[in-house]
């Protein structure tokens, strides 16, 4: 018969979503047996569940009663048929929050490659209630009903499966998000990595999401070109995986959909900067609603249909060409072209910048900037405001909220929804200045500033302001100095552009 087994990511330490959601147990057996699944505690039964599996997928599926954070637990499973009876057992299970976290080789990029990687790694002892669970590197031209292969099965942290090598597991990003969520939330966190370097969003969506936003399915003749264009694009030292449509959707996501989840953090972008860049404001909403929707269906309604979906916006690096084409405008399509989260296209959605983050020295590639502490930090902010809903929380940088032209003094008048804290530089603000029915963009320096205005000075124009933009580069600004934040939390002001359509003096 076909062998009784609990689904692949279903194993000892592992951390179940709490309530108010039920977690959900499947697997794999023989079709027609009864299993009777059981959850315990040392000798008190908790609860039990009774199922049966289902021909033709030869797969049974309980859900939980919901359950408080806490644990451990054992979780049994007994299949039953005829005189068959077996049991398989699972122990040391959390209930807590499980986080998915995927993307490319900035969230691949383990502990051990970090700033302070041997401080990092040292520092496990007081996180054993934190669970990281790797999958491994796999695609599949169909969806797969289970991981073909784990990197790491649930684990407790320790150095060793932190910093396991470069590009392997665990995700710092993960991980270190996990830790700063679990010194505010003191109970168990889960966290899955399912991400692989050189990955453009195309090959994490289901053919669903790619048909929304009118993706053509790539040619095989195009295979070359594209494989060109990388080379063109990203530093020698960089990794690069598969970029064939939908196949690590299909391999390492959507095996995954029938786990109750609290939410996902994703970190990916960098190798659409010369792929779809701009379809990127909509294959990344259409991304995130159709793995809302797939997580919701496949845990039985479990996951919630809005689950919350955190992103890093891209960092900065090095060009190898002079162009700085492509990353300002992916940051931005990050957003929708919105330009910050949550956003009537995003709902439910925070946001990391770390276009200050910047790492020209990074034994990785500049690409791969090191402080992912920051990173996670600021990530696990939008986290507890967001997804967790404290209030009172600052957790992104000034967003603008008006500008005004004074034109008879040559001035732009910026302003912030926040207290700003400004440090100078030029040629980081650019007005596009029209004249002729021709526009161009020009350097306007900043002029003087208070508590919540920025003045900058527009009088190299001649003609109208058309656009203000911000940090509308690849590398705006040297490590943390980018030139506005929040007056006291060291959150940068992210990226903008902004079309000025009323010309009167003074709006
Ligand atoms: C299966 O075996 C277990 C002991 O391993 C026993 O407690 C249980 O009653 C058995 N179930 C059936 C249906 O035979
Ligand atoms: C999810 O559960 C169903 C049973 O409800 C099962 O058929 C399926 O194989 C499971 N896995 C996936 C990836 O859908
Ligand atoms: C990881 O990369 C660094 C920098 O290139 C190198 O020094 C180190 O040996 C690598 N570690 C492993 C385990 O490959
Ligand atoms: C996405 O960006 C492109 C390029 O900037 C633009 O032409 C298009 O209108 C945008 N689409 C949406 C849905 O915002
Ligand atoms: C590395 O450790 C030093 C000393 O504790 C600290 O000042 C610095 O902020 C740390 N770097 C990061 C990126 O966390
Ligand atoms: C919000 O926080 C600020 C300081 O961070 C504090 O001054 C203010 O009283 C708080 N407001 C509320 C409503 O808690
Ligand atoms: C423009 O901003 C400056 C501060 O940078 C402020 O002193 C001035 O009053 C503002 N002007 C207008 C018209 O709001």
């Amino acid at each position: 018969g076909i062998y009784f087994r609990f689904a692949s990511y279903i194993n000892n330490y592992m951390v179940l979503q709490k309530e108010p959601a039920g977690a959900v147990i499947w697997g794999f057996g023989t079709p027609g047996a009864t299993v009777v699944v059981t959850l315990c505690q040392g000798q008190d039964i908790i609860m039990k569940k009774v199922t049966n599996v289902k021909a033709p997928s030869n797969s049974w599926i309980v859900v939980l009663d919901p359950m408080k954070a806490g644990g451990p637990y054992e979780v049994m499973a007994q299949q039953t048929l005829g005189t068959m009876n077996v049991t398989l057992e699972v122990h040391d299970v959390l209930f807590g929050d499980v986080w998915l976290c995927s993307g490319q080789s900035n969230m691949q990029m383990t502990v051990l490659q970090v700033f302070n990687a041997t401080q990092e790694l040292s520092n496990t002892a007081a996180y054993q209630s934190i669970r990281i669970f790797s999958v491994a590197l796999r695609q599949a031209g169909q969806e797969l009903e289970d991981l073909d292969a784990v990197d790491l099965p649930w684990s407790k942290p320790t150095s060793e499966n932190l910093g396991h090598g470069n590009f392997t597991y665990m995700s710092a990003v993960c991980w270190l998000f996990g830790r700063y969520l679990y010194d505010t939330l003191q109970y168990p966190v889960g966290l899955i990595s399912s991400s692989w370097g050189g990955t453009p969003i195309e090959a994490w969506s289901s053919g669903r999401s790619l048909k929304v936003c009118g993706v053509l399915k790539r040619r095989k003749s195009m295979k070359e070109e594209c494989k060109r264009d990388v080379s063109w694009s990203i530093p020698p030292d960089s990794v690069t995986g598969p970029r064939e449509h939908s196949v690590l959707w299909n391999a390492m996501i959507h095996p995954l959909q029938n786990m109750t989840l609290k939410g996902v953090v994703w970190y990916q972008g960098e190798s659409n900067m010369d792929y779809n860049r701009d379809l990127y404001n909509c294959t990344f909403p259409a991304l995130i609603e159709d793995w809302r929707q797939t997580f919701h269906r496949g845990s039985q309604g479990q996951t919630e249909r809005f689950f919350p979906f955190g992103f890093v916006q891209l960092s900065s690096y090095l060009p190898v060409s002079m162009s700085d084409y492509g990353f300002p405008e992916i940051r931005w399509h990050q957003t929708a072209d919105f330009g910050s989260v949550p956003n009537l296209m995003m709902p439910g959605a925070f946001m990391a910048v770390a276009m200050d983050l910047c790492d020209r020295d990074s034994p990785f590639g500049s690409i791969h900037p090191r402080d992912k502490q920051t990173v996670a930090y600021r990530l696990h902010l939008g986290a507890r405001a967001v997804a967790y809903g404290e209030k009172n929380l600052t957790f992104q940088g000034p967003l603008p909220k008006k500008i005004e032209l004074l034109t008879s003094s040559g001035l732009l008048n910026l302003t912030y929804d926040q207290q700003i804290q400004v440090q100078g530089q030029d040629n980081i603000f650019e007005i596009s200045c029209c004249s002729d029915h021709q526009c161009k963009w020009l350097p306007s320096p900043m002029n003087t500033f208070s508590i919540h205005i920025l003045t900058l000075d527009i009088s190299s124009c001649p003609g109208t302001v058309a656009a203000l933009r911000y940090a509308w580069t690849t590398w705006p600004c040297e490590y943390k100095k980018c030139p506005v934040y929040h007056s006291s939390s060291t959150l940068p002001a992210p990226p903008f552009i902004a079309f000025i359509t009323d010309q009167a003096p003074g709006h």
